[in-house]
């Protein structure tokens, strides 16, 4: 008991000291979020842009991302900030349809290319690194409404060929290259829970056979790209996976094999295939396994055969980790026998929830835990091989910044301490545990539509005004305070 306590009194002390050399700082934004032009220039329909349209709407005030940041026209304002914040790196994702309408190569959006090539160019010379994210969920209608979307295996090669086109158009300028943003957002919230788009309820099967076609997809592109691209453009391209970090309920044995099943299901669920052995892990194998059983069911897991294990296993540059917030994790048995309902939410027998004394934010999900950061990234150098990592986002909303109005807009301590308490956790994961973390980018450059919750959550470093036809970004304090430490390369004494 008292070692609990000292190890929480010791735990958020604050070191002083630099990152390593050449360790790549950035910030990060997704088309569908901030680019709007949501059909100008032969760009297809996305699924978000769908869903958003839905009467009635199921986002937070009516919001869509039809004109958003409007980055589409105002890209040059994206690098001055970007400039002016001193980042060697953007993270930005492509729209799909906006390359591929109707997400086949049987018609290519060459103004769409243009777009990018405009914006990559424009950062190239601004001394930005691009790294682009192929998929941040704003999948091509038509592949949902014809194929099911990431239901179908057909998937994996449509993907592959987008992607293709992407390493051929765009690959002579990006070193940087994500295939897949958090896919367990994909799998989980939109094919499974149906709480997203595609707004998909499949609560027994469809979290797993998204996740499969999302990881057969996302390692095809790795070869594709390792085959025909690496000798010459010499880049890098991984997945970006995000779990929240378990911290168990109580130290009971129960609660921490609660914890272990949680991770199992979540960070693990995309990063064993891929990083360990091609395959789910044995404790998902299992638990969905003794929940079929109980009700006389074959398992509903898919398997990998032992070629796609092959294709899978090892198919990545570095590990990308987004991540946000702790939550405490109980154990939760959900077995009835023949009456047990399957779904990936009984699954994992666990229940999570968020400890009253964890600071809160303006998002119901998120509060302030950067211990898990230092956390998480540990694990990930035990059980994943010691990976380079990139930390791809991390950041947050603040109380009461959305209504704020003047200067207090601006002045977001909150997200400032946010900034320094996990950048800290960062630099002690690297210094005090060996983690090999080569970059943090920052979530997210600007306020931006944050899906569901419209333009109620504000991320950014760049406050925007949405109320401006010009949408004005302006500099938070946190810009300057994360400028300051991009130029001290950490926290000098
Ligand atoms: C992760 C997602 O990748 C990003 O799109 C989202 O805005 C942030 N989390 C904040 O919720």
């Amino acid at each position: 008991m008292d070692g609990d306590v000292f190890e929480k009194i010791t735990r958020d002390d604050f070191i002083h000291g630099q990152f390593p050399e050449n360790f790549m700082w950035g910030a990060a934004s997704a088309a569908y979020q901030i680019e709007g032009a949501w059909n100008e220039d032969g760009k297809g329909e996305s699924i978000w842009d769908h869903y958003c349209h839905l009467e009635p709407s199921p986002i937070r005030n009516h919001d869509t991302g039809d004109v958003a940041c409007n980055s589409y026209h105002y890209y040059k304002k994206d690098v001055e900030i970007l400039k002016e914040l001193g980042v060697g790196f953007y993270r930005f994702s492509l729209s799909w349809p906006r390359i591929l309408p109707n997400g086949t190569l049987s018609c290519i959006n060459e103004k769409g290319i243009d777009y990018y090539n405009k914006l990559i160019d424009e950062l190239v010379s601004s001394g930005v690194q691009p790294m682009i994210t192929l998929y941040h969920w704003d999948l091509p209608q038509t592949l949902q409404t014809h194929y099911g979307g990431w239901l179908n295996d057909g998937i994996q090669d449509f993907f592959n060929d987008y992607a293709r086109l992407c390493f051929q158009r765009f690959g002579d300028r990006v070193k940087y290259w994500i295939t897949l943003n958090e896919p367990w957002e994909v799998a989980i919230p939109g094919y499974c829970r149906g709480e997203t788009a595609p707004g998909h309820r499949d609560m027994a099967k469809g979290a797993y056979i998204a996740a499969k076609n999302l990881i057969l997809s996302h390692a095809k592109a790795w070869h594709t790209y390792d085959k025909e691209f690496r000798a010459t453009q010499h880049g890098y391209i991984s997945i970006t996976i995000d779990s929240s970090w378990p911290e168990s309920f109580t130290a009971s044995n129960e609660d921490q094999m609660a914890s272990e099943r949680f991770l199992a299901f979540h960070l693990d669920l995309f990063a064993h295939p891929i990083f360990v052995n091609g395959d789910f892990s044995n404790i998902v194998q299992h638990q969905v396994l003794k929940h079929c059983q109980a009700a006389g069911l074959e398992s509903r897991l898919p398997r990998f055969s032992e070629e796609e294990r092959k294709i899978v296993k090892g198919s990545h540059d570095f590990f990308g980790l987004n991540f946000y917030r702790c939550q405490l994790v109980k154990h939760k048995s959900s077995l009835n026998g023949m009456k047990t309902p399957q779904s990936f939410d009984k699954d994992r027998e666990t229940e999570e929830f968020l400890h009253s004394s964890w600071p809160r934010t303006d998002a119901t999900w998120l509060r302030m835990t950067p211990f898990g950061m230092r956390r998480i990234l540990k694990f990930i150098k035990e059980n994943y091989g010691n990976p380079r990592i990139i930390i791809t986002e991390n950041g947050c909303t603040q109380a009461g910044e959305h209504d704020a109005i003047d200067e207090n807009a601006l002045h977001d301590y909150f997200r400032v301490d946010w900034y320094r308490r996990y950048l800290n956790e960062v630099l002690k994961a690297i210094k005090l545990d060996g983690v090999d973390v080569a970059g943090y980018m920052a979530w997210s450059l600007m306020d931006n539509m944050e899906w569901n919750d419209g333009y109620s959550l504000r991320f950014g470093l760049y406050r925007v005004d949405f109320e401006d036809p010009q949408r004005k970004r302006t500099p938070k304090l946190s810009a300057r305070y994360y400028k300051k430490v991009i130029q001290d390369n950490g926290f000098l004494a």
